[in-house]
């Protein structure tokens, strides 16, 4: 049978993270996991892959995540899924699914884990990328919004990528929008053809997609249309001044951005992004707001939420772009010991001896190769170990070893019994 020696390789837009690399990945979630902890956010983890209407009701029809950059999951009869392109829709659905409000009527999650995508691969967007996201349900204090940016700033400052900047909006709610929809088409009307085609097909059933197009041509355009802010209603004005009275007062800086309204449909309200300029045009890496609908659009009773996600992967490249991706906090320890085998007869005693050691609770490591004292020693050199013992006859004989440090080359002879009792664990 003629065997087919191609490589297969990752699908386009994923990567495989191996392990020199996952030490800055696990600095960024431990980091993220202890703040979310400390601002009384709890861990929630909700089904890779949901019912595709779940994001057709919520991230909305009419935006690009829907309409072009689901990955769907061929299920037979039973229905139609898809992997989850976005973090909100499913913890908004546990919410009301698990009837979550009956219990604690304000309730905070955070999550970490994979999204997915159907995006052009570029630097920065992948198709399968991490999310680090706080959704906190069940209020609509204006405390909350200012609350989860303080969140989010206070992860960034925490791996230290303390400089973004913030871009701040209200998106109004449904009482304020219509005026500025007729006011946004009022605008625009006459210069339709100037528009891509994207923005041309959506005018009619979302004109507000159009302000956050990245197309030139309609960017133009946009510049000039007239800002949400001038038509938000009472409620909303007063719930914006109340945020940024929060934010001023606590120090955290932002800049007004009349045309953001973030790319999903269910945002109301507060809607913010943070930036890092290292990144380029696509600087956004962390984006979030208020969502006052979107509990009862799936069901559940009136209930406000706010929340954002960080995107792991822009978050990465702009700690690399800018060199903090070797904080000390991010390099992965090697073992405490390494036991070298004089001869091939030593290594069975040394597997027993490993065992021994870490169940006491050691990080211990030796050959599985079989090779020659001095490769043994560049292997422990490598990996980093901080002490080493040779393990010959004498030594199993005696019960004793000396034990060597690596980093100074001190020497100390240690029983079998202190070795286990008194390594470091
Ligand atoms: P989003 O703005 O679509 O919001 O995504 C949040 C962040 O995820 C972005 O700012 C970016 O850093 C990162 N991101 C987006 N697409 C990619 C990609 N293809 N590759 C790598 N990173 C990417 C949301 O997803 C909302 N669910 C946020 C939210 C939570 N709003 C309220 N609660």
């Amino acid at each position: 049978m003629r065997q087919d020696k191609q490589l297969i390789r990752a699908p386009r837009g994923t990567e495989d993270i191996l392990p020199e690399q996952i030490a800055l990945h696990r600095f960024i979630e431990d980091a993220a996991r202890r703040i979310m902890e400390l601002y009384g956010y709890r861990e929630i983890r909700t089904p890779v892959f949901e019912d595709s209407g779940l994001y057709a009701r919520t991230t909305g029809e009419t935006t690009d995540i829907v309409e072009k950059e689901m990955f769907s999951i061929n299920a037979g009869q039973e229905g139609s899924f898809v992997l989850r392109p976005e973090g909100t829709p499913g913890v908004v659905r546990a919410y009301v699914e698990q009837e979550v409000y009956k219990v604690r009527k304000f309730e905070k999650f955070y999550y970490i884990y994979p999204i997915f995508r159907y995006e052009r691969p570029q630097a920065g967007r992948m198709r399968q990328f991490d999310q680090i996201g706080a959704e906190a349900i069940g209020s609509y204090d204006p405390l909350v919004d200012a609350e989860t940016i303080l969140l989010a700033a206070a992860i960034f400052d925490a791996i230290g990528l303390g400089d973004y900047r913030i871009r701040l909006n209200s998106f109004g709610c449904e009482k304020c929008r219509p005026a500025y929809r007729d006011a946004l088409r009022r605008a625009v009307a006459g210069r339709e053809d100037g528009l891509c085609a994207n923005c041309r097909r959506r005018l009619d059933r979302n004109i507000f997609r159009l302000l956050d197009c990245r197309e030139e041509r309609c960017k133009e355009i946009t510049k000039a249309l007239p800002s949400i802010r001038e038509y938000l209603d009472d409620d909303c004005r007063v719930h914006f001044a109340k945020v940024r009275e929060l934010l001023d007062a606590n120090g955290v800086a932002y800049q007004l951005e009349d045309r953001l309204v973030r790319g999903l449909d269910y945002y109301t309200k507060t809607v913010y992004e943070f930036a890092h300029e290292s990144l380029g045009a696509r600087d956004a890496i962390c984006g979030g707001g208020r969502y006052d609908g979107l509990v009862e659009q799936l069901g559940g009773p009136p209930t406000g939420g706010v929340g954002f996600a960080i995107g792991v992967v822009p978050t990465l490249l702009a700690l690399k772009i800018t060199g903090r991706d070797k904080p000390e906090a991010a390099v992965q320890k090697g073992p405490t010991l390494f036991l070298a085998a004089l001869r091939a007869e030593d290594r069975d005693y040394c597997f027993s001896l490993l065992r021994q050691l870490r169940a006491a609770g050691v990080a211990a490591d030796a050959d599985f190769e079989g090779r020659s004292l001095k490769a043994q020693m560049r292997a422990a050199n490598r990996a980093n170990a901080r002490y080493v013992i040779v393990v010959g006859p004498d030594e199993r004989a005696s019960k004793k070893f000396k034990l060597k440090e690596m980093a100074t080359g001190k020497e100390e002879v240690l029983t079998e019994g202190a070795l286990l009792s008194s390594l470091e664990r």
